[in-house]
């Protein structure tokens, strides 16, 4: 019996470790924050009950993750060596004389973006993909196949009739920064901790042991080099790129052939300036060497190939202090808190806000009023606090606690887990100016000029209430305003009756329902084609929808059953808005048809396989049912597909499935 426990208590406290370590070293968990109390709270009550196990390392007693590993170790077939880094301009000349001088002569050079995600090497044995591996000590990382499959932009198998019997590459696994966002969105709006960066979500998604969870994460490679080809390296680096491409590999954006280093230079800059928009994240670039055989000549230092450079862009990191925490009130009512920080740079742009999330947030980091703080900016991501300085103390920190009442309209706060909301709705005056504000914004309405600032100026001055006051706005209401010349005027009033011209999805975007970001919005319009059937819509008839599940289609069918809502969208209509109904598409194979996936497929992954039935007017569903019309079964096909025959269900190969979609 007490050799039981005492087991129990060793398996406990290795699981909490390896959560904590995905929590705190990956910022991924892989498990909700209530069945980790649950264990947690079990090995507290054995530890209690049999104060002889209870270790000093134990961790009820100790914060934080060390890690452990449970991936398999494989050696890379070349090492993967890192990269020589310059910070400025005469970085990249000495790079060039050193090529010059060592080589004899140059031939120019192939500049690349320097993917900021997690590095990986991609082994095909005959053509298929048979391992991913992580970096690790550049000569020996961690199997991460399984993962590396859920990826769908990674080829299963190489394309073409050229296929070289082995192909090692090497690439960068990255997270778009939308998708990025969208997680984070999701993350938030289940209560859960946000993610800091994209690198971080990468990071953690590829060294998880479920391969679902990666699956479930937006992943992309870049691939940037061969390693190791048997039908011979190409002669140049953009010859190598373009083989890549050939076979099959999505090809790395942002490439440029570069006569000399003068204009790789200036490809930094741009590249440099570029980078705001972009929506994945770099942290400089990689000049390297065009001619392959010269790369050869040039050779290698020990840690680094003399061919190559990264030419990194200014940090986007910086410390300062924070003046102040404050609050701000959401569009759905969730109290954010807010620092406020003296202005600093970061890489070149000046930050002095950042948010905390929640008190969740708050309380992990230990910021207070008055603490220095590290400040991150990720691409066009928010900036971020990363770290306290807490060595800088003076002992005049002030703690931050959350208000008692809303400090928008003075109303009382709920709290709900992590959250603290305001639950007075459009008569908050902060939650009013968000919804019309978001109603405003480039994926909604699109109504160029109305601001935040000025949403929120002519809300205070009465000249606004909600979303359909927009379109009474009077060029006299904007004329006594301050600022408000008559180009200005002129081209808001515009905008605003440009906007009554506008698509279905748009607009049910623009009405801020809880977990409909643009790409539901879309998959909603697409499949009701007009307002009246959204609004009538049922659960059943949302999570039919692929990527629908219970939660949103619960914040939809919510959301319209609310009177004010309805009495809201009712009003805009009555100003003369015009929403444009979906037409519905006709074309394509699977025109009207109700497919589902399931087991293995070998040449693409299920996401892709969903895509394309979608793209070809069918709908892509996950469960076998009545209303069923296909069901294509990959290797392994299991419950599904003795099901869909039981049914009588029509059943298709991969094979054939491939054929259909060929045609
Ligand atoms: S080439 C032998 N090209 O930057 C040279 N690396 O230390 C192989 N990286 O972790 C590297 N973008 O994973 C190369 N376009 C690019 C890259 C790139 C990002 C990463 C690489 C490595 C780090 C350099």
């Amino acid at each position: 019996m007490a050799e039981n426990i005492k087991k129990r208590i060793e398996r406990l406290k290795k699981e909490i470790l390896e959560h904590n370590r995905l929590y705190y070293t990956e910022g991924a968990p892989s498990i909700s924050d209530s069945a980790y109390d649950g264990l947690m709270a079990e090995l507290k009550e054995l530890e209690k009950g049999h104060p002889e196990y209870a270790t000093q390392d134990s961790p009820t007693r100790t914060v934080g993750a060390p890690v452990t590993d449970k991936l398999k170790k494989v050696r890379h077939i070349v090492p993967m060596l890192s990269l020589e880094s310059v910070n400025a301009e005469d970085g990249a000349t000495r790079f060039d004389w050193t090529c010059e001088k060592e080589a004899g002569h140059m031939s120019g050079y192939v500049c690349e973006p320097k993917f900021d995600g997690m590095s990986i090497e991609l082994v095909y044995e005959k053509g298929e993909l048979a391992r991913g591996v992580t970096r690790g000590d550049g000569f020996i990382g961690e199997d991460v196949t399984l993962n590396v499959r859920t990826i769908s932009n990674v080829p299963k198998k190489l394309k073409g009739k050229n296929v070289p019997d082995l192909l090692s590459v090497r690439g960068e696994v990255m997270m778009h920064i939308s998708d990025f966002q969208e997680l984070n969105r999701k993350q938030a709006e289940k209560g859960r901790d946000m993610f800091a960066n994209p690198r971080n979500v990468v990071a953690g998604s590829m060294r998880q042991l479920d391969p679902e969870v990666t699956a479930a994460r937006k992943l992309h490679v870049y691939v940037y080099q061969i390693m190791d080809i048997s039908d011979g390296m190409p002669g140049t680096q953009k010859e190598a790129l373009k083989r890549l491409t050939a076979l099959g590999f999505g090809e790395a954006p942002d490439i440029e052939h570069c006569a000399d280093i003068r204009e790789a230079i200036s490809y930094h800059h741009r590249m440099e300036e570029k980078r705001e928009r972009m929506d994945y994240e770099i942290d400089g670039v990689v000049i390297k060497v065009d001619d392959i055989r010269l790369q050869e000549k040039l050779g290698m230092r020990t840690n680094n190939p003399k061919w190559a450079v990264a030419y990194k862009f200014k940090p986007r990191k910086e410390i300062t202090r924070v003046e102040n925490i404050i609050v701000q009130v959401g569009r759905t009512g969730t109290l954010t808190p807010l620092a406020l920080l003296n202005p600093v740079e970061v890489g070149g742009v000046t930050v002095s806000r950042a948010t905390l999330h929640n008190m969740d947030q708050i309380e992990r980091l230990g910021v207070k009023i008055g603490d220095y703080v590290k400040v991150e900016r990720a691409g066009d991501v928010i900036p971020y606090i990363s770290g306290v300085l807490k060595e800088k103390r003076t002992g005049k920190e002030k703690d931050f606690r959350m208000p008692s009442k809303c400090p928008s309209c003075g109303g009382h706060i709920e709290k709900e887990d992590v959250f603290y909301r305001c639950p007075n709705g459009l008569s908050c005056p902060a939650q009013a100016k968000e919804a019309i504000t978001h109603y405003a914004s480039k994926d909604a309405a699109d109504i160029e000029g109305l601001s935040e600032k000025t949403v929120a100026l002519l809300y205070d001055r009465d000249i606004i209430t909600g979303i359909a006051s927009l379109y009474d706005i009077k060029r006299e209401d904007l004329s006594a305003l301050e600022g408000f010349k008559d180009r200005k005027m002129a081209n808001i009033l515009g905008a605003i009756e440009k906007s009554k011209d506008i698509t279905l999805d748009r607009f049910l975007y623009g009405l801020g329902i809880k977990n409909v970001g643009k790409h539901i919005a879309k998959l909603i319009a697409d499949k009701f084609g007009t307002l009246d059937r959204i609004m009538a819509a049922t659960k059943e008839e949302l999570v039919e929808i692929n990527e629908i599940g219970p939660e949103i289609a619960e914040s939809i069918v919510e959301w319209f059953s609310e009177k004010h809502n309805i009495a809201a969208v009712g009003k805009i209509q009555k100003t003369g808005v015009r929403i444009k109904a979906v037409e519905k598409k006709k074309d394509g194979v699977f025109s009207g048809k109700k497919v589902v996936f399931t087991g293995t497929m070998s040449a693409m992954s299920r996401t892709e396989a969903e895509k394309l039935v979608e793209s070809m007017g069918g709908q892509a569903s996950s469960s076998v049912g009545p209303g069923t019309d296909i069901l294509v079964a990959g290797e392994k096909a299991g419950s599904k597909l003795d099901k869909a025959k039981k049914i009588g269900v029509k059943v298709l190969s991969e094979e054939e499935f491939i054929k259909m979609i060929s045609r």
